[in-house]
Formats: C-alpha cells, sequence, structure tokens
C-alpha cells in the first residue's frame, strides 16, 4: 500500500495478462468505485522486458524477476498469469508466504498443487482466488462459492473447453473431418500451438477437478479421473448421432452418488465424448463457448455459459477476483483463506459409473456378426435399445466394411468394456470402435 493505493503485481502479460492490464486502466473509475478502494498496478513480471507489446505499458513496470513482486513490501496483491505448474507454483507460494492475497487462473497448477497451496493459503490467513480457472469469463467459482452456498451439490455437467467444442461444432455443422476441423480452430488461433490437452480431454479434466473442489470440498489426485478426448470421434458419428436425436459434446462429469450423510459416499468424475440430447441446452452451445450445469438440492438445474476463453473473458473473471481481493484487503483479517479440504471423497471406479452408451463397431459384411456382437452384451446383462447400420467401403482386398451402431440401456462401463472386448476378439470386428457416453442429464 502506498499511501491509501492498493499496490497490484502482475506476473504475465501474454494474452490474459494484457487483457488485466488493459482493463485496470481503462475501466478503474468503475472499478475503483465499486471496490471503494483506489489501486495501481506498480510492477509486472514478464520473461523478456525487451519485447515489443500490442499494448502501452511503461518501461519501469517492467522487471523480468517475479521476486521483485513477492518481495516489494508495498505490493499488496499478486496476479499470477504465467501458466504452467513449476514457476508459477513458486511463485504462488512466496506471494502467499509473504502474506500477500494472489488471483490466478491456472488450472493446471491447481489441479496439480491445489492441496498444498489452498492450506498453504488458509495457515496464512492469505485467499487464494481462481475464478479464471473454470470457463474462461463465466461467474462459475463464486456462483458456487458464494450463490449456491445453501445447496447440496448433486452434480455438475459441463462443456469446459472451447477448442473441442469448436471442433466438435465444426464436424457436425460442416460435416468435416476431426483433422480439418482442428486445422481450422488452430488457422483462427483458437487452439494452442500444441492442442493436445484440448483434445485429449486433460485441460477440461483440470477443471472438473477445481468444480469437484469447489463442489465438494475434496481435490482427487488427476489419476483418479477417467479422461478421454475427441480424437476419435468421425464424421460418421454427426450423421448417426443426428439420426437419433443427439449431437456430441465432450462433457466434464462430476456426480455425487448416495445421500449425504450416508455411507458410502463417492463421486462419479470423469471427461469423455458424449451423446448430448437435442432438446438440452448443453447441446447448442457452440464453437469456442462453455457451459456448465450445476444441479442443487435448492435451487435444482442452472446453467452458466459463456466464453471459455480468449483475453477479455478471461480478464473479465481475473479483475473479479482483484476487485474481491481489493475489498477483503480493506476488511483486513476478514478473509481466512478457501479451504477445499472438508473430507476425501472417493472416486467412483470407472467401471462402476452407468449411463446408456452408443457404440459403433466397424464390422466385416458377413452373416453372423449382429448376432455375435449382440450375444456378448446379452451374456453381460447389457441390453440394447436399437440397432442401426449403413454400408460402409471395401478395403484393398475386396471385403466390405459396415458401419454398425450399437444403443444400449442403461449399463455399468466395466459391463460394457468387456462386452465389447469380447466382440473385438472376432477377425470380422475392427479392434477400436467409436465409444460415446449418452449423458440425458437428469440427474
Ligand atoms: N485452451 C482452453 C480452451 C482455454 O480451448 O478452452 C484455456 O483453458
Amino acid at each position: 500500500m502506498i499511501g491509501n493505493t492498493l499496490q497490484i503485481g502482475l506476473a504475465g502479460l501474454g494474452t490474459v495478462g494484457t487483457g488485466v492490464f488493459e482493463t485496470l486502466n481503462r475501466n478503474h473509475d468503475i472499478l475503483e468505485a465499486r471496490a471503494q478502494i483506489s489501486y495501481a498496478v506498480r510492477r509486472i513480471a514478464v520473461r523478456d522486458a525487451t519485447r515489443p507489446r500490442d499494448t502501452d505499458v511503461p518501461r519501469e513496470l517492467l522487471t523480468e524477476d517475479w521476486h521483485d513482486l513477492t518481495n516489494d513490501p508495498d505490493i499488496d496483491i499478486i496476479i499470477e498469469l504465467i501458466g504452467g505448474t513449476n514457476e508459477a507454483y513458486h511463485l504462488i507460494k512466496a506471494a502467499l508466504e509473504a502474506g500477500k492475497p494472489v488471483v490466478t487462473g491456472n488450472k493446471a497448477l491447481l489441479a496439480r498443487h491445489g492441496g498444498e497451496l489452498f492450506r498453504l493459503s488458509r495457515s496464512k490467513g492469505t485467499p487464494l482466488y481462481f475464478e479464471a480457472s473454470v470457463g474462461g469469463g463465466i461467474p462459475i467459482v463464486q456462483s458456487l462459492q458464494h450463490s449456491l452456498v445453501c445447496n447440496r451439490v448433486q452434480s455438475v455437467a459441463g462443456i469446459l473447453n472451447g477448442t473441442s467444442n469448436y471442433v466438435l461444432t465444426s464436424m457436425q455443422q460442416k460435416g468435416i473431418s476431426f483433422a480439418e476441423a482442428l486445422k481450422r480452430a488452430q488457422e483462427k488461433g483458437y487452439a494452442e500451438a500444441d492442442p493436445s490437452f484440448d483434445v485429449n480431454g486433460w485441460d477440461a479434466a483440470h477443471k472438473a477437478l477445481v468444480l469437484a473442489m469447489l463442489a465438494y470440498g475434496t481435490l482427487p489426485p488427476s489419476e483418479c479421473m477417467t479422461v478421454s478426448g475427441i480424437e476419435n470421434v468421425e464424421a460418421e458419428d454427426f450423421r448417426f448421432a443426428d439420426m437419433l436425436g443427439y449431437t456430441i459434446k465432450l462433457m466434464a462429469i462430476i456426480r455425487h452418488h448416495a445421500a449425504y450423510g450416508q455411507e458410502p459416499e463417492c463421486l462419479e468424475l470423469r471427461v469423455q465424448a458424449s451423446l448430448v440430447p437435442k432438446e438440452h441446452m448443453l447441446a447448442h452451445v457452440n464453437g469456442v463457448f462453455n457451459a456448465i450445469a450445476v444441479r442443487g438440492d435448492v435451487v435444482g438445474e442452472t446453467i452458466f455459459y459463456g466464453r471459455g476463453a480468449g483475453r477479455q473473458p478471461t480478464a473479465s473473471a481475473v479483475i473479479a477476483d482483484v476487485v474481491l481481493a481489493m475489498r477483503e484487503c480493506k476488511l483486513q483479517g476478514y478473509h481466512t483463506g478457501f479451504l477445499p479440504y472438508t473430507k476425501d471423497i472417493p472416486v467412483m471406479p470407472i467401471q462402476e459409473t452407468e449411463t446408456p452408451c452408443y457404440v459403433r463397431f466397424l464390422v466385416q459384411d458377413r452373416p453372423g456378426v449382429i448376432a455375435c456382437v449382440s450375444a456378448a452384451f446379452a451374456e453381460r446383462g447389457v441390453g440394447i435399445s436399437a440397432i442401426n447400420s449403413t454400408t460402409g467401403s471395401e478395403d484393398r482386398f475386396g471385403v466390405r466394411w459396415n458401419h454398425l451402431v450399437i444403443m444400449l440401456h442403461s449399463c455399468k462401463w466395466g459391463d460394457l468394456r468387456a462386452a465389447i472386448a469380447e466382440c473385438t476378439k472376432r477377425s470380422f470386428i475392427h479392434p477400436y470402435p467409436v465409444v460415446l457416453r449418452i449423458e440425458n442429464f437428469t440427474n
């Protein structure tokens, strides 16, 4: 604090950092009026202070050493936007140890080191804010922490990755392949240079862990999650999905099982490509948008929708936290730090999770194939609700392979995988069918 002016240290001046710096300047008047406190950006830590930037930043604000922020006794609040899980971890730790509240959007870091950092935050009485870690500009974190505070959360279902949603939307609307859709996303600057975490489900998984922590007070290790992406979804699947009344989304599912207070309780926690009924609102979340459906015992179903990434939307979330931090700095001692660990809730083994499912096999066009597939499901008590098939193409030996789509009633994932393993032992069934969950969002 210098005089009555609260001092902010900003670490990172990339896409989001630039948006935060610009907005803190542009909307200075309303932010000071709403926070009822004056503020200034005192120091900005960047990797290369000489690099040309697309915003005007006084050179004297820049430093290439983030310790200049954590060691500066005049800096009151630190915003961490450098990303990654190494340097950002040390920075946040140093800031909390120095008693400086931290604002971050770093979901990968929270998923990995959240337990330790929140305990440190609590022990130091120094808050760690993370609105921007899930859903970009969607105000989901503060909503779960404050607005929905009286609810026992029954489930959270989210479209949490904008890049994969853009790819799936392009495949659906333009009938193009995964590779072509991903290329277009990269050309438009939506996908990262390395889009692996976007399309393999892990970016969404890190966000799902943050949501699980908010909704249930537990932060399970990420290895407990079942995570798969959208790489195997093909244009053919969209044709079948459309015909059956669905679209395809990468869904993060967090669902509480067993009544509160009763044992054993557990959490379903997974990210998988899924069929979503066309009549559900989540089916209409297109392009780079994200949406999160929260079902609470008091409020019922709520849906939060908005831009899940990008300079301005993410800056909006970061600054919401900065204002909260400023208000709480003013009321010294008010905030004791968020602590997620109310209890450890085990993650339900994926084999036990149940939904209806869609399976698309590639099968040789010969007698007995459907009998073989249906016997494998029947033996494991998995009921078939519909079968559909389209003619495929001939391979280089002149053998015709067809698409065989089996819609299954709600069944355990373990039984489904066992039946599929049985089917794919046969030479006339391709070893890698496309398997999609069907989410109806009824609980
Ligand atoms: N790359 C992410 C997305 C945003 O495409 O949604 C940052 O988590």
